[in-house]
């Protein structure tokens, strides 16, 4: 049998503390701490413990090269396989030789693979987990994590400070100024649909396009994109905007069109809910949009760049701000949030993790009458009154 290594493995020494009363008994401080092994590979589902001699066998083998694995331990070799930590050319571990090629073949820089694999959720309930940990307060943040370090960092200056104009505002200082992260949308209000085709025209619509050589099409958008590869699509959760049914659907940027997706297997408010990990302020939105970033777009050019994956991120963060800024414009509420279930959403959009998985969800619409729960309106831009803390 021929084998190789997998591509991308990094091994973790966690620890894990635990309660010890024997310990605490005879005198100790109560705590066991324990380590293992973890390989973090982001073509496998989880995490896998690997004893040493597992992994010491493993890092023999190049992740290139195919070679015998004749001298390793029968049972060391079995698991290897099984797992998917190590790669072979036998028919019954084709399916781990599948899974670990299609992640190779989409050229992810090593490290990057791994935190994004492993910051991805399903089934999370931030809300929960913040107010178990007491965080969901000012006070509760302070008795957990302390004072913060400064709003803003203080340096020492090599000559006096030079004050700068604040000229008078003009219509853009205007708009920056009323964008505030909505937290409290209008549950029955919908949004009228040519608003809605207005916001996707300005955030995600291709405004022209650019065959640059065979089969290299660059799009022309409202917001910036590393190497002009607009790699991130918009999947849409769209629940209440006048004359488009409810559902799931795919935005066309060269078409300005919505291609509609199979329905979930569950309601699309308890989807929309479960995606935000039980943010249900934002999840009332009429219009939820996912930020999915195809990374087969962006690795074409920047393969296993250690740029490249930040660059994927700054992009949804760009495109947000025009959402959020368009929004604005129009009079409606928007928001971001990294705080999501992209276990749900992939499952529900069908996208691949590691592919075209998201990364944030945003959204839009009409902003309640009343503010029931908390947004950052310190100057009453858009409340008319000293705002509550964020
Ligand atoms: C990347 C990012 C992630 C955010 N995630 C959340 C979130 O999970 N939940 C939430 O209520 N607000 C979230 N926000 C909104 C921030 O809390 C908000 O921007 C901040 O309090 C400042 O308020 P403002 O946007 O109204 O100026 C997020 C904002 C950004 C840019």
């Amino acid at each position: 049998m021929n084998v190789r290594r997998c591509a991308c493995v990094f091994f973790e020494s966690r620890e894990t503390a635990s309660f010890d009363l024997a310990g605490l008994l005879a005198g100790g401080a109560g705590v066991a701490r324990t380590r293992r092994w973890l390989a973090l590979a982001p073509h496998l589902e989880q995490e896998i413990e690997v004893s040493e001699a597992e992994m010491t066998w493993l890092g023999r083998f190049s992740p290139q090269l195919w070679s015998m694995a004749d001298a390793m331990p029968e049972d060391i070799l079995s698991r290897l396989l099984e797992t998917g930590l190590l790669v072979s050319d036998e028919p019954r571990f084709a399916s781990q030789r599948a899974a670990e090629e299609r992640h190779r073949a989409l050229n992810w820089w090593p490290l990057a693979a791994v935190v994004h694999k492993a910051s991805c959720w399903s089934g999370v309930d931030s809300v929960a987990s913040m107010q178990r940990l007491g965080m969901d307060t000012v006070a509760g943040l302070l008795r957990t994590c302390g004072t913060p370090p400064p709003a803003v960092a203080e340096r020492d200056g090599c000559g006096p400070d030079i004050p700068l104009q604040r000229p008078p505002a003009d219509s853009l200082d205007t708009l920056l100024e009323r964008r505030t992260t909505c937290r409290n949308f209008d549950p029955e209000r919908g949004l009228e649909q040519a608003l809605f085709a207005r916001m996707l025209d300005r955030v995600f619509a291709a405004q022209g396009s650019v065959i640059a050589g065979e089969g290299i099409e660059f799009l022309k958008k409202h917001t910036p994109s590393g190497g002009g590869l607009h790699a991130t699509e918009a999947y849409l959760l769209v629940q209440r905007v006048q004359g488009v049914p409810p559902g799931l659907y795919h935005y066309r940027p060269h078409e300005h069109a919505l291609r509609p997706l199979p329905a979930p297997a569950m309601p699309l408010d308890d989807l929309a809910r479960r995606a935000l990990a039980g943010q249900w302020w934002f999840a009332q939105a009429p219009v939820l949009v996912i930020y999915a970033p195809r990374v087969a777009r962006s690795y074409w050019k920047y393969r296993d760049h250690p740029k490249a994956y930040r660059a994927l991120l700054m992009d949804v963060g760009h495109l947000s701000q025009t959402l959020c800024l368009s929004a604005t414009d129009l009079g409606l509420g928007a928001f971001v949030t990294a705080a999501i279930n992209e276990g749900e959403l992939e499952r529900a959009f069908g996208l691949a993790p590691l592919c075209d998985g998201p990364v944030a969800v945003g959204g839009f619409g009409w902003r309640a009458a009343r503010q029931e729960i908390a947004e950052f309106d310190p100057v009453g831009k858009v409340w008319g009154c000293a705002g509550l803390e964020p």
